[in-house]
């Protein structure tokens, strides 16, 4: 599979792999000398069936960095298996990616988040009940990651100097991921709360459980799209999550370009 990915995208060696959550792919339209391969046109691979997830790799340059970009995630909600979930990642590690950003749409919890507000993933908590790594170890894995870090410190101080320089403001919090794909009900958000989850979302940890498991570095911001369920009396809608993150994906973009512009400059 990743030989036809390296055919396809000319050679692509990126250092930095991103996943854009939905609604947040648009950035992959500012990718410069752009590669792309449609899921479809690999061979086993499954297609995107989500709404605002292109489904699709892109390869190309944004500022000064060679990047892969995934437009549009595998979910476990969809029926795919966790290993399913977190092989995008292990494909662009293989091609050469040895960070990874990894964007989402989120409710807030939190009571100071509002709908159009980024966070900063600081940590996470698995409520998926299921790990991408079970099942026969991969070589080039550890068999039981450390997660005391999964969020690399150094890429998260790099993420809030950009959002300073860019002049967007930035939360910072703990991102729990569920099965989804119903929303969560009101009682199940108060036990979130409690829990210590700031916002909530349905992808993201599988991905990050197999980029730690290969060494990768990672970065994590989620776009907060609603208010979680039960807390604003407004029922939610997978339109009002795309309605919010097009209304802010310019700020996304530029966050994301400020970012990989400090990986190149700042110290
Ligand atoms: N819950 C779960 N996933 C989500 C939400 C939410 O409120 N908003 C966007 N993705």
């Amino acid at each position: 599979m990743v030989e036809v990915l390296r055919q396809r995208l000319n050679g692509c060696e990126p250092t930095i792999a991103l996943i854009l959550g939905s609604g947040l792919g648009d950035i992959a339209e500012a990718i410069e000398d752009a590669s792309v391969i449609p899921f479809e046109d690999i061979p086993a691979f499954p297609r995107a069936t989500v709404r605002g997830h292109a489904g699709r790799f892109v390869c190309g340059t944004l500022n000064a960095s060679t990047v892969i970009a995934l437009q549009g995630r595998l979910h476990l909600y969809e029926g795919h298996n966790p290993e399913m979930a977190g092989m995008p990642v292990r494909l662009m590690h293989e091609l050469g990616a040895r960070m990874l950003l990894v964007s989402n749409a989120a409710g807030g919890i939190r009571r100071t988040l509002v709908p159009g507000d980024f966070m900063l993933i600081r940590d996470h908590i698995n409520l998926m009940w299921r790990s991408p790594l079970a099942g026969p170890a991969k070589d080039a894995e550890s068999r039981f990651p450390d997660m005391s870090e999964p969020y690399d410190l150094d890429l998260s101080r790099r993420m809030r100097l950009a959002a300073l320089k860019a002049g967007i403001p930035l939360a910072e919090g703990v991102y729990a991921g569920l099965l989804g794909p119903a929303y969560e009900t009101p009682a199940e958000v108060r036990m979130l709360e409690r829990l210590g989850a700031d916002a909530v979302g349905m992808s993201t940890v599988p991905e990050v459980i197999v980029a730690r498991a290969l060494g990768m570095r990672v970065a994590g911001v989620s776009c907060i799209t609603n208010v979680a369920a039960g807390m604003s009396g407004i029922p939610l809608n997978h339109a009002e999550v795309l309605e919010t993150t097009e209304r802010v994906r310019h700020r996304f973009i530029a966050l994301v370009r400020a970012f990989l512009g400090s990986l190149k400059s700042d110290p």
